[in-house]
């Protein structure tokens, strides 16, 4: 975190992206009227409108800015400026090609659109830095700026660029990594095909071919991506400081279930405020627990700090295949699940719904419709329930006993080039666990594999398949120290460089495990791995035989039959576990045995349906209870909820659909198991 600006807002924020200069100024005054009627308390200004702020090279128009900014700033509401860089201006396109990104097939991309530009390009550099200074320079100081927002989604349209300036980047960025070429061809192992380089300057950037790339070029491609993604973001931070901005400083991050475009566990520190986007799928009938894992993911990028959802959608967006509205009440339980996860506000895309553009379909707090709408009465409650929160605003997440590891780099390894199966949804095995545990109520941190594991009474490592030297070393710590660890299939294969450990899989935790992985043995369609207690495992599983871990389960048929798939090993202080497969049905059992050998004790009233997440402060805590069901439930707790202003004494009672915030009884909080 740079230590101008800390992030600590006094009020839950609530508001979202704002573009007045898609309506007439008629327009901006109801806008007012309709932000003060829902409790906005911020806004976000100016993410795509640097076209119609620089309307020509170095040719400026900023009194409509001006004008709105006054506006808003004499309204009592606060502002999230962006650096609108974006969306660069049609002249920037029509004066300089050449910014525009390259895709894998060597082709550049058109004008239209959005993100379209090289992050590596000097010409693009020159003008992006630019118009950041400007806006430092004209509205730094303005009070009602509270916040900045470089940019928007970096890498959502230029992940990664394969120009020219890219591939003379991605040589320095190689020559700062490794020093020296053969220190390149050894951890690629060039040696493979033959392909050797001489010099830095024979490697380019890894453009289409029609048969398989090495991986470890893939892979290292794609962490150079990454940082030219983060340079961008530090260039236009550094143009703001320069310029004299001394709040806190941002960028909206896309945590996904499946993959981010970038590694951002290693772009917190430079980030005054760890904000996302998030968006939930209509067509995912647990969509709540895909949000509730991107949150859990969020905060565990930093759980030193608040966080903040930067943008989610009051209803339907109008990117997906059915884009089918939130049902009454779910936006509510959505932004309040965010809350309950660490944000210190709810922010949406977008204030005012579009009449024209690319996003004319996408839902707003202000929908098409106007006022009279569910869609804005739902608006109006939520600004009323944040309002009852206020106090909880820089309070934290309750740290879990349970830590699950889950790491993009690893997850781009695997994806980098062929692999046993092509299918396997590598963060899945995370997601699984993750479900199971919380809904056990033990509430587990979601955590990148350099955080702390101290005092981690369970470490889960679900298909962690790129494992470095020090992760593997600092599990194995805190396995000795007493920690209970369970080491998931595909974990642990490869080392920082993508390369095999030999000897035997899961190379990083063999010795650890007491197993030596033969093969690995993906499933074919159809097929189910069966287990001797009758739980069966899918996708994958390994040959596998025992050293020194004991055999808790075998297979049952098949080629595997009678050899290991489950196995456990004391080792220090704790135990190391193995699952050679995903976990699939029938495991309750398995994880009962698994947490009851970390000794966990049930923190939460977490039940299927209902979403217990617990914040606590110095001085006081606060219970999240979120019913996501159909039926009215009644759950231990007590305290008051802030929301109803009803009391809970042991027992609360919860209708379908709601939530409750209860600031716990002070003499109740101890340790309490549930
Ligand atoms: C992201 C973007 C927004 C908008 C929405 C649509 O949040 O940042 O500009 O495109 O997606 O869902």
């Amino acid at each position: 975190m740079s230590h101008h600006s800390r992030f600590s807002p006094r009020s839950v924020l609530f508001g979202g992206d704002y573009s007045p200069e898609q309506w007439p100024e008629s327009v901006w005054r109801e806008d007012l009227l309709l932000m003060r009627e829902a409790g906005v308390n911020i806004v976000t200004l100016g993410v795509f409108s640097w076209g119609l702020l620089e309307v020509d090279d170095d040719r400026w128009d900023w009194d409509w800015f001006d004008r709105i900014i006054d506006l808003l700033s004499n309204e009592g509401i606060s502002i999230d400026l962006a650096t609108p860089t974006a969306s660069p201006p049609i002249w920037l396109h029509r004066e300089h090609p050449e910014i525009l990104p390259v895709d894998r097939r060597g082709i550049r991309y058109h004008q239209g659109g959005r993100l379209q530009w090289c992050p590596s390009h000097p010409v693009w550099q020159r003008y992006a830095r630019r118009i950041a200074e400007r806006l430092g320079e004209r509205y730094g100081a303005h009070p009602a700026v509270t916040m900045w927002h470089v940019s928007n989604e970096l890498g959502g349209g230029n992940r990664r660029c394969y120009c020219t300036a890219s591939t003379s980047a991605f040589r320095v960025w190689l020559e700062n990594r490794y020093e020296h070429i053969d220190a390149v061809n050894s951890a690629w192992g060039t040696a493979f095909w033959g392909h050797r380089y001489r010099r830095f300057d024979d490697v380019t950037a890894p453009l289409d071919s029609e048969s398989a790339q090495n991986p470890s070029l893939l892979l290292d491609f794609d962490r150079f991506s990454s940082d030219a993604l983060l340079g961008q973001f530090r260039l236009e931070r550094d143009a703001l400081r320069d310029a004299g901005v001394t709040t806190p400083i941002t960028t909206n991050l896309m945590v996904s279930p499946s993959g981010s475009v970038a590694d951002y566990a290693s772009w917190t520190d430079d980030l005054d405020v760890v904000a996302i986007d998030h968006y939930t799928i209509a067509e995912d009938p647990r969509r709540e627990r895909e949000l509730a894992f991107v949150a859990s993911r969020t905060r565990g990028l930093d759980p030193s700090r608040p966080w903040l959802v930067m943008e989610h959608s009051t209803s339907a967006v109008n990117w997906q295949r059915r884009n089918a509205p939130k049902s009454p009440g779910e936006m509510i339980r959505n932004s309040l699940q965010h809350i309950a996860h660490g944000s210190d506000g709810a922010l949406f895309f977008q204030w005012r719904a579009s009449a024209s553009g690319a996003e004319q379909f996408h839902s707003a707090m202000v929908p098409h419709a106007g006022r009279d709408s569910r869609q804005w009465r739902e608006v109006v409650e939520l600004g009323r329930r944040l309002a009852q929160l206020d106090e909880l605003t820089g309070s934290l997440v309750e740290r879990s006993e349970v830590a699950i590891l889950v790491d993009d780099v690893s997850l781009w390894a695997w994806h980098a080039g062929q692999k046993p199966l092509h299918d396997h949804p590598i963060h899945e095995d995370a997601r699984l666990w993750f479900d199971v545990l919380s809904a056990r109520g033990f509430g587990p941190d979601v955590v990148p594999p350099s955080s702390d594991l101290a005092g981690r009474s369970l470490i889960v490592v679900p298909s962690l398949y790129l494992v470095t030297d020090t992760t593997a070393a600092a599990i194995e710590a805190a396995v000795r120290s007493g920690s209970t660890v369970v080491i998931g299939p595909l974990s642990g294969i490869v080392d920082a460089d993508s390369r095999i450990r030999v000897g035997g899989y899961p190379g990083a935790f063999r010795d650890m495990l007491g197993v030596v992985g033969e093969e690995l043995v993906p499933l074919l369609d159809g097929e189910q791995l069966l287990l001797s207690s009758g739980a069966q495992m899918a996708d994958i599983s390994a040959r596998l035989r025992t050293t020194t871990a004991d055999v808790v389960e075998v297979h049952r048929g098949g080629d595997l039959d009678g050899l290991p798939a489950i196995t456990r090993r004391a080792v220090g202080a704790g135990a190391a576990w193995h699952i050679s497969g995903l976990v699939g049905a029938g495991f309750d059992d398995l994880v009962d045995r698994i947490t009851g050998d970390a000794g966990l004790a049930r923190r939460l009233p977490t039940s299927d349906d209902i979403e217990a997440v617990r914040r606590v402060s110095a001085d006081d805590s606060w219970l999240f209870l979120i019913n996501h069901g159909t039926t009215d439930a009644v759950v231990p707790a007590d305290g008051t909820d802030l929301i109803s202003g009803e009391c809970a004494d042991g027992r609360f009672a919860l209708s379908a659909g709601d939530v409750a915030v209860i600031r716990e009884r002070v003499e109740k909080r101890a340790t309490r198991p549930v």
